[in-house]
């Protein structure tokens, strides 16, 4: 059963196709301006002009969406820049929805790119602190969703907040717009490009007083069962390949879409060693996103997305 690519592809029990990609954006301020990220090669700080462009280029390869991230003008200790409905994100949302009609958009939902301390939310007295930043972050999904997000994606991992989210937009009629949750988001070294590409690396401490210990799965189950209680249309595991057991474990426990997120880290290590010609990079990517897909992801958040659509054509 395996003597041929006919043979092979007939009994092949997983495939992985760019209408379950969606591509992260990086959303900067300013008109005309791609530059490449120095830590993810190949992706590009993008103003809203900009990022209209490459979205309609993503759109055309056939890739399900995109998922956006802000890098505002200033920081401050709130945030504010990033629950503002007129920041980069709600800018380039329009931007995007102007220019494409099918892709979808889906906006992240934290405060660390547009706090000055770093923190995913309200700082008081050295502390992060839960419930002042429900608020925050269900005004920030609000000026997403006014923009023309078809999905909100809140990473902040703190206690509440996709209840928050959800009364928020269906107080304000988008009871349409859906709520992809980073339910189990794991405090993660694979995080290390992202930081310098959304500039959110904490000023002081570290992301473990929220988000999870690596150590758990039960946990994960957990956060996934209160984040679909409170209203989540899709649930998602983040980094995706350390974590593939927790990925199957979250697919046996609920009937939802599942989603993982194949993050910075580990695209950046399969760059790094492509370019040193230590591995081939579309086998290894291939085998990657064909290993979350088998582990249980029905979405798939990755860099990989147009590399990966290319190959497909
Ligand atoms: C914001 C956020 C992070 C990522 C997605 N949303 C960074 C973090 O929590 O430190 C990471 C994505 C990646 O590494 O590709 N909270």
């Amino acid at each position: 059963m395996r003597r041929s690519e006919r043979l092979r592809s007939l009994v092949r029990e997983t495939r992985v196709t760019p209408d379950r990609l969606i591509y992260p954006l990086f959303v900067v301020p300013g008109r005309g301006v791609r530059r490449e990220i120095s830590s993810l090669p190949g992706c590009f700080h993008l103003s809203p002009d900009e990022a209209a462009r490459e979205a309609r280029a993503v759109e055309k390869l056939g890739i399900a969406g995109v998922i956006l991230f802000g890098l505002p003008e200033g920081k401050d200790a709130t945030g504010s820049q990033g629950w503002s409905e007129d920041g980069v994100v709600p800018r380039a949302v329009r931007a995007i929805r102007d220019e494409c009609k099918e892709l979808l958009v889906a906006t992240d939902v934290c405060l660390c790119e547009y706090t000055s301390h770093g923190h995913c939310g309200v700082v008081e007295g050295g502390d992060v602190k839960n419930d002042p930043t429900l608020e925050l972050l269900a005004r920030m999904a609000l000026a997403h969703a006014r923009a023309g997000a078809h999905l909100v994606a809140p990473s902040d991992m703190m206690d509440g907040r996709v209840a928050a989210i959800r009364r928020a937009l269906d107080g304000q009629d988008f009871a349409d717009v859906a709520i992809l949750s980073y339910a189990a988001k794991y405090a993660s070294g694979f995080y290390g490009p992202f930081r310098e590409a959304a500039d959110s690396t904490p000023q002081f401490g570290d992301r473990r007083g929220y988000q999870m210990d690596p150590a758990n799965v039960r946990e994960a189950l957990r956060e996934v069962r209160l984040d679909l209680e409170e209203g989540a249309d899709i649930v998602m595991v983040k980094p995706a390949l350390p974590y593939l057991d927790v990925i199957r474990a979250v697919r046996e426990s609920c009937d939802r879409p599942v989603a993982a997120y194949n993050v910075s880290g580990e695209y950046a290590m399969v760059k790094a060693a492509a370019q040193r010609g230590w591995i081939e990079e579309e086998r290894v990517v291939r085998e990657t996103l064909t290993s979350i897909a088998r582990a249980g992801a029905d979405v798939i958040l990755t860099y990989h997305a147009k590399d990966f659509a290319r190959w497909s054509h």
